[in-house]
């Protein structure tokens, strides 16, 4: 089944509104409007309004970088699915290493985020990984696999049909190391493989975006495997130039 070639920019707590603008209006001027790739940019919470303007009239998608779990109520500082869609956000990244790392976001609280953002309508990209210590002791497959079986826990099939995974080895991330093709394809596959016995009819339709260190050089190598349909691109995604490297990429 052919799947569709994403590439989305976490620009985790960077960009104000006016960097937003500025970065936002030079993606635009270097868009293709034949390209087939979905692009998604996921600025911060305080730039998504102006985002969500400057986009309105471009095929780049925009995503939020995180939720709330719950729908709405007495959670100070807490963001809802609901005020992400009024926002004019389609896209969330769940579980993302840097949230479960610093943030204690373990696989129940990332199953609520899931199911909170699937219940509205986003689409998430759902976020799983090894550490540099797990990959070490030999336990990245084992890790990946309950984060996956932990997160997906209880969703129904037509919620599971949209979600992207990406696969962020986390000693990979913001640190100049990629894994390699093989290492990435190797783990990408297992993780097709995995969500085959979750749910065997979303096996080849879900997207496993890679990420980590994703640039414009090494791209090119980690895109030619069958099972990486795209890249969750963090520090290059925060220039338009070499962001739109990637894009061309893929
Ligand atoms: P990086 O970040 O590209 O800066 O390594 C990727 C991510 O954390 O999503």
């Amino acid at each position: 089944m052919s799947r569709p070639k994403i590439i989305a920019g976490n620009w985790k707590m960077n960009c104000t509104p006016a960097e937003t603008k500025e970065l936002i209006t030079s993606l635009i001027a270097s868009e293709k409007s034949e390209s087939e790739i979905v692009t998604i940019v996921c600025p911060p919470f305080t730039s998504l309004s102006v985002a969500s303007e400057l986009l309105s009239e471009s095929s780049i998608k925009l995503g939020a970088q995180n939720l709330s779990e719950h729908e709405s109520g007495a959670y100070t500082a807490e963001i809802s699915a609901g005020m992400l869609i009024a926002a004019g956000v389609k896209y969330v990244i769940i579980g993302h290493s840097e949230r479960r790392q610093y943030y204690h976001e373990n696989d129940s609280l990332i199953n609520a985020k899931l199911k909170a953002a699937l219940n509205n309508g986003l689409l998430p990209i759902f976020c799983v990984g090894e550490s540099l210590k797990e990959r070490e002791a030999g336990k990245s497959q084992k890790v990946v696999s309950g984060q996956l079986l932990n997160g997906m826990d209880g969703l129904s099939l037509e919620n599971m049909r949209n979600l992207t995974v990406a696969y962020e080895p986390v000693w990979a991330i913001g640190s100049g190391k990629t894994a390699t093709p093989k290492m990435a394809q190797d783990m990408h596959k297992y993780i097709r493989e995995n969500l085959a016995k979750i749910e065997p009819a979303i096996a080849s339709s879900t997207p496993i975006l890679y990420g980590g260190s994703v640039k414009a050089d090494n791209a090119v190598g980690l895109f030619s495997q069958p099972d990486i349909d795209g890249a969750l691109v963090g520090g290059a995604s925060l220039s338009a130039d070499s962001f739109m490297k990637i894009i061309e990429a893929a």
